[in-house]
């Protein structure tokens, strides 16, 4: 059977050229990056050269570079390396539809007495630039919106935003971990003093990542050790990983637009031949300011669940929902923000495509969707016959 993988916003797999630059760096080029000798100093050389394609790719400085391990820990240290230290301001602003990353971590810092604003969006998952405007006190000092959201797609007006933040004297911090490798991310472009990325999203190893801090944003660690990365992420760096996410992004970015229009093509021709041939379908999100590798569609009358489950059977893999909250049967909390109505929520998919899917994978998927689609509806009481 034919397996044809269209969940990317989960994760990616590994691109072959980033395996090759990682390989030597297991067993040959092994050196702790903080050791004096050659060995070492082999393997902090190969960090400069990843610091240096991860700053080129999003227009900073190496210095402004940070490794983590991923988008999570990214998004905790924007989050917990700034709210907690500037004294009197204890009120940060963020939006309703962001990653668990940034949520969770905005309820921990309620719980210590900080106080958190989540703006709402509109239908088609924008941020609503006015309320967050009115929401500015004199004591925020942060605002984090997400790029692009990872469930439905939809683009961000950050550079509005950004406005508002120097306006007010508050730092800005983005979650682009879905928009990175998919659109032109710029930090100046985009105006934020801080800005998260994941590896394992860009078909770069999992477990590693970075956090963008633009020079003169004071941030404190959120992790104690050795000093590394300038004493705000300690912990031995995961050299491999690293060269590998540096390997990925350059990628990436050599082929941002090739690939971002292939995936525009792929989607689009999804998002038609669905609402050509499947009645009672509605597409969630934005219509065009979507990340083009993003098709979240809800199908009247059928569950998400039994729709993945029997795609699944079919050698097809999507999502309900984000990856994160896909083992919950809870409505997602994006979805809900939309104020989607019940019926079409609970049947909602995300595919989410990649640059190694083909137009005939897109066939081969609108197929099978028809025929999920005919069997769940005959079997329910709702759907007309
Ligand atoms: C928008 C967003 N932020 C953060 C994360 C977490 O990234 P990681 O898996 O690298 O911790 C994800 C992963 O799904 C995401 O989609």
């Amino acid at each position: 059977m034919k397996r044809i993988y269209m969940d990317h916003s989960a994760t990616t797999p590994v691109d072959p050229l980033v395996v090759d630059a990682m390989l030597p760096f297991f067993s040959e080029t092994f050196g702790n990056a903080s050791s004096l000798h050659s060995f070492g100093t082999e393997s902090a050389e190969a960090l400069s050269r990843a610091r240096k394609q991860v700053a080129d790719t999003i227009g900073a400085l190496p210095e402004e570079i940070f490794f983590t391990s991923g988008g999570t820990e990214s998004d905790n240290l924007a989050i917990r390396g700034v709210v907690p230290f500037n004294a009197g301001k204890k009120h940060m602003i963020t939006s309703v539809i962001e990653h668990p990353a940034v949520l969770n971590t905005c309820a921990f810092l309620e719980e210590l007495g900080h106080e958190v604003t989540y703006v709402p969006v509109d239908t088609d998952g924008v941020v609503d630039v006015d309320e967050l405007e009115k929401s500015v006190r004199e004591n925020t000092v942060l605002i984090s919106v997400m790029h692009a959201n990872n469930e439905v797609g939809t683009i961000q007006p950050l550079e509005i935003i950004s406005d508002i933040a120097k306006e007010h004297n508050i730092y800005f911090h983005t979650d682009a971990v879905q928009s990175v490798g998919k659109i032109p991310v710029n930090v100046n472009d985009l105006g934020v003093d801080m800005l998260s990325i994941s590896s394992h999203k860009i078909h770069g190893p999992k477990g590693v990542g970075a956090l963008y801090v633009r020079k003169g944003t004071t941030i404190s660690p959120i992790v104690f050790g050795g000093n590394h990365e300038k004493g705000i992420r300690s912990g031995t760096e995961n050299v491999s990983g690293i060269v590998g996410f540096g390997k990925a992004l350059e990628l990436a970015s050599e082929r941002l637009e090739e690939d971002s229009l292939h995936m525009t093509r792929m989607r689009d021709s999804l998002i038609s031949s669905v609402f050509d041939t499947i009645s009672d379908v509605r597409l969630n999100g934005h219509p065009s300011l979507r990340l083009p590798n993003n098709v979240n569609i809800s199908f009247k009358y059928v569950e998400g669940e039994s729709m993945l489950m029997m795609l699944d059977m079919q050698g097809v893999a999507v999502s309900t929902g984000s990856a994160c909250s896909s083992k919950s049967l809870n409505a997602s909390h994006v979805l809900s923000a939309l104020k989607i109505e019940d019926d079409f929520i609970h049947g909602s998919l995300r595919i989410s495509l990649g640059r190694e899917n083909t137009m005939d994978d897109i066939d081969h998927v609108v197929n099978a969707l028809l025929e999920t689609i005919a069997k769940l509806r005959a079997m329910s009481p709702l759907a007309d016959k």
